[in-house]
């Protein structure tokens, strides 16, 4: 009951972000990459991009976008305070390679299907968006998960 608890704000944190969405502001959705999952892991690049470290460190403290420290600790300066109900993410590309780490961030349901961990380059046919304007939307665009990638592989 906790932890149901603890994680409510973030449950909302979530659908407020797509319900204050104002629809006339948004470009249209972008096409939808179709990913391969071989060996726990995807080894090609989403859409053939190439990420950049340092929008991934962006985007990973980004409440809008990853809000990856919500619940994971990074070794990121000058953040009040971390989430601390997932692993700390310093150090993890001593412990995963950018093929595992694509997974992870793509779709963890692959590896735990009960991971609180959202999908954000899940399938949008498979996410439902409260908000109209997020329809056939995934929740981080592919060149924003490679971003990701490319800033994570450079915590050793
Ligand atoms: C709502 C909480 C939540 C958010 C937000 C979240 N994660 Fe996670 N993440 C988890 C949990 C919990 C796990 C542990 C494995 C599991 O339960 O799926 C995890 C596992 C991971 C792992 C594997 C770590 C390990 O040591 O096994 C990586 C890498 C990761 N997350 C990256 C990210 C990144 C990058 C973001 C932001 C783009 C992010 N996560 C956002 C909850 C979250």
């Amino acid at each position: 009951m906790k932890i149901v608890m603890a994680l409510l704000p973030l449950v909302f944190a979530y659908s407020s972000v797509a319900l204050s969405a104002d629809a006339g502001t948004l470009p249209p959705p972008e096409k939808y990459c179709q990913w391969e999952m071989s060996n726990y892991s995807i080894t090609a690049p989403l859409c053939g991009l190439k990420g950049d470290a340092a929008r991934g460190k962006l985007i990973v403290s980004d409440g809008h976008k990853g809000n990856c420290l919500a619940c994971h600790q990074l070794p990121i300066d000058g953040v009040e305070a971390y989430g601390t109900i997932a692993p700390p993410l310093a150090g993890i590309s001593n412990r995963m390679n950018e093929a595992q780490l694509r997974l992870r961030v793509v779709d963890s349901r692959n590896l735990n299907p009960m991971s609180i961990m959202p999908g954000f380059y899940r399938d949008p046919k498979l996410i439902n968006r409260p908000a109209k304007a997020y329809e056939g939307r995934t929740f981080l665009q592919a060149q924003e998960v490679e971003d990701v990638i490319a800033y994570l592989v450079t915590l050793k």
